[in-house]
Formats: C-alpha cells, structure tokens, sequence
C-alpha cells in the first residue's frame, strides 16, 4: 500500500474523462485517503472485494459512534440519526416493512405521471431560446415532481425543503400529520398504514426519519445521473446517433451512462469498520474507515472490458451504482425508469440538442457533498 495518503474525493478534471487517480487506482486493493473531514480512510478498489464488503456485517454503516471517521465537518444528521440503526438486523426490519408500501407496482404505477412531466417541462424548454441549462430547465424539476408525486407532497409545497434539511425535517412532519387526518393514494399514506396495521413496528420516528430520506435521496441524484448522461452521450456522438436509431437500446444505453458516470464519487458511502477485516492481503484494523468505490468497481477492466469506452451495446450490465447488500438503493427502479422516460423524450423531442459551451468548460460543484455540474448549457 502506498503510504502517503491520498485526497478523496479525487477531483474530477472535466466532463472529458475520469480522474488520473481513479483510472490507475485498482492496481492496489486497498489505498489510504484521507477525507474532507482530514480524517483517514481506507478506499476499497476492486469489483470483487466492493461486492463482498458491502455485505460484510463487520462493515457498518452506522457511523453514529465516539471515534467513527467523518465525510466532511458538516454534520449530515438525519443520515446518521442516533435513534436509528442504520446495520442488520434492524435495519433489515425496516426495510422489509418499507418494501410493503413501496413496492414496484407502486413504481411502475407512476410511469404516466413521469412520462407527462417530462413532455410538459420539453414543452415549455423547447420555447425558450437557448442556450438554456437543463439541470434548472430539465433534470431537477422532473425529478422532484416525480419525488413529490410519489410521496404525495403537493405541488404547492415543493421548492420548500430544497437545500435545507431542518426545512425537510419539519416539513415532513406536518405532511405525515396531514396525510394521516386525510390519506391520499400516496407512498407517504401507504407508510402510515404499514406502522398503523404493524402494531407500530415502524415506529413514529422511524417513519419520519425515511420519509425524509427518500425526499432528499430521491431528486439530486437522479438529476446528477441525467446531466451526466446527456453529456456522455453528447460527447460521444457516435453513441448518441446509434441511440437514436434505436430507441430500443434506451434501457441499456441508461445502464452504460449509470456505469460510466461523470459526476460521482463514493464519499457518502463511507462505514465503519467494527472488527479487523483482511482485503487483498491488507488488514484493516477495527475503528478505521472504509469506502466501498463503486466508480472504480464500474471501471474494473476484469470485469468490463475496455472500461473507459463508452458502448451503450455492453452486455454486462452488473454495475455497481446503486450498491449492493442491504443498503441497495431503495429507489433504483423509480430512477431506472426516470432515466429511460426522459432520455427517450429529450432525444425525440430535441434531436438536435448539443452542448452550449466546450466539454472542458462544465464546472463540478466544489463542495465534495454536492454531485454533479453546477450547470448545463445546452442549444438545439
Ligand atoms: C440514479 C439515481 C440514484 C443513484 C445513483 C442512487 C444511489 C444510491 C446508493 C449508492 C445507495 C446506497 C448507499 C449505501 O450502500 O450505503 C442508495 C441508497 C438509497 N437510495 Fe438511492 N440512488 C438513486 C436514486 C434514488 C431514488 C429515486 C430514491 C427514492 C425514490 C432513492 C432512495 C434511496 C434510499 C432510501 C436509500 C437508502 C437505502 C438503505 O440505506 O437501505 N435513491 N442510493
């Protein structure tokens, strides 16, 4: 292991490629970091060894502990709220009574509502003059209207909570308490019936804590891997016309641009590791942090040929974006079908759609928290 340490989250240079660092950095198993914290951390950086570790019961992702390393010096609370177990087995619980409510007819059940916010917003796009940036005109709002359909939060109320999690925090509250006097066909009113009817198993405030979970983790993200998406495709123009010639390549062209992101990295999935755990040969000893690097596990050339191409044909779809073990995104089939809806509209509807400014001039936040451009001109 090279010994001294490492920056992470390494910075992205542009929208051109992936970091220097990312692109070598499965030649060790483990490498040293240190985090934006200025704590250390140990970096997982092979397929493999990511798959088993994210199921490994002495990795937690319960952080909530004296000595636990930090992401940043931020306290991001509601994600890791003492009152909540973030590691099997009560998490497991959790999740299973969650998975009543949100279940995957409730996902494919909100299909036309995503298909018709896409068309409405490519209507009122379409009518600007460009250049316009489709993160503010595009990304966000489709996938916050889709969140809010989903929860049941109404359209009035939805710039509410954006950016602040106190804001997010006591909105919910009120919603549950609203919802729960007068019930919608909405997830949040499935999720009360399921801690009504389970004799309180998912507990008051095991309901609030994930209902604000799910609203936040439910739009930037989703935003995040769209820009993303369209600028792959738009940097890659070879891949952009075989797509549309083939709208039928759509769901696998969306897990090759979920694969082959250009705007994330794996800070938040920083754990704890609770007993010492040997990974290629290395041991890391118990109280250290660990990041599973699920950008280097989609980049391991032993399991995608050629990684750094971007071929919406790949066959192996076995990405790693959404995790893996019992933290696998909650959401993933909501922004599986998120993608697909509003990459087949925006390649029918704005066929010529093209960067406004050079690739090399998109700009990454800088804060390590926040993913993705800080925007996206285009013109058509
Ligand atoms: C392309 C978009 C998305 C990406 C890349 C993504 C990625 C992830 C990742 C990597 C995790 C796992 C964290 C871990 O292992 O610690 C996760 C968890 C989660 N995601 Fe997503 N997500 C996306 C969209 C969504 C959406 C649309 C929702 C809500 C509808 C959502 C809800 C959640 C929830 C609730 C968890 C926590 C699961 C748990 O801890 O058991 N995500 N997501």
């Amino acid at each position: 292991m090279k010994s001294s340490p490492l920056h992470f989250p390494f910075e992205w240079p542009a929208a051109a490629g992936p970091p220097e660092a990312l692109v070598t950095l499965r030649e060790e198993p483990v490498v040293r970091v240190t985090l934006p914290s200025g704590d250390e951390a140990f970096l997982v950086t092979r397929y493999e060894e990511i798959r088993r570790v994210l199921s490994d019961p002495r990795v937690s992702r319960n952080r909530d502990r004296p000595g636990a390393p930090r992401m940043t010096e931020r306290k991001t609370k509601v994600f890791q709220n003492p009152r909540i177990d973030r590691d099997p087995p009560e998490h497991t619980r959790m999740r299973r009574l969650m998975a009543k409510a949100f279940t995957a007819t409730r996902v494919e059940g909100m299909r036309p509502h995503v298909r018709r916010v896409t068309e409405e917003l490519l209507t009122d796009l379409l009518r600007r003059t460009p250049p316009v940036d489709l993160l503010e005109a595009f990304a966000v709002p489709l996938t916050l209207r889709v969140i809010c359909g989903l929860l049941g939060v109404p359209p009035r109320d939805q710039g509410r909570f954006r950016g602040s999690l106190d804001e997010a925090w006591r909105y919910m509250g009120e919603l549950i308490e609203a919802k729960r006097e007068d019930p919608g066909d909405d997830l949040i009113s499935a999720l009360i019936e399921v801690h009504d009817e389970d004799d309180g198993r998912l507990s008051a405030h095991e309901l609030h804590v994930w209902c604000v979970i799910l609203l936040l983790a439910g739009f930037e993200t989703t935003a995040t891997q769209l820009g993303s998406g369209v600028v792959l495709l738009l940097t890659h123009p070879d891949q952009f016309e075989l797509l549309r010639g083939d709208p039928a390549l759509i769901p696998d062209a969306v897990e090759e641009l979920l694969r082959c992101q250009i705007a994330g990295h794996s800070l938040s999935m920083l754990r704890l590791v609770t007993d010492d755990i040997e990974i290629g040969g290395v041991t890391i000893p118990k109280g250290s942090g660990l990041i599973p690097v699920l950008e280097s596990a989609n980049f391991d050339e032993t399991v995608f040929p050629d990684p750094l191409r971007l071929d919406i044909t790949r066959v192996n779809k076995q990405h790693l974006v959404f995790s893996a073990g019992p933290h696998f995104c909650m959401g993933a089939a909501l922004a599986r079908l998120e993608l697909q809806v509003a990459l087949e509209a925006l390649m029918r509807r704005v066929p010529t759609l093209r960067l406004a400014v050079p690739p090399g001039d998109l700009r990454h936040h800088d804060s390590p928290l926040d993913l993705g451009f800080r925007e996206l001109p285009v013109m058509w």
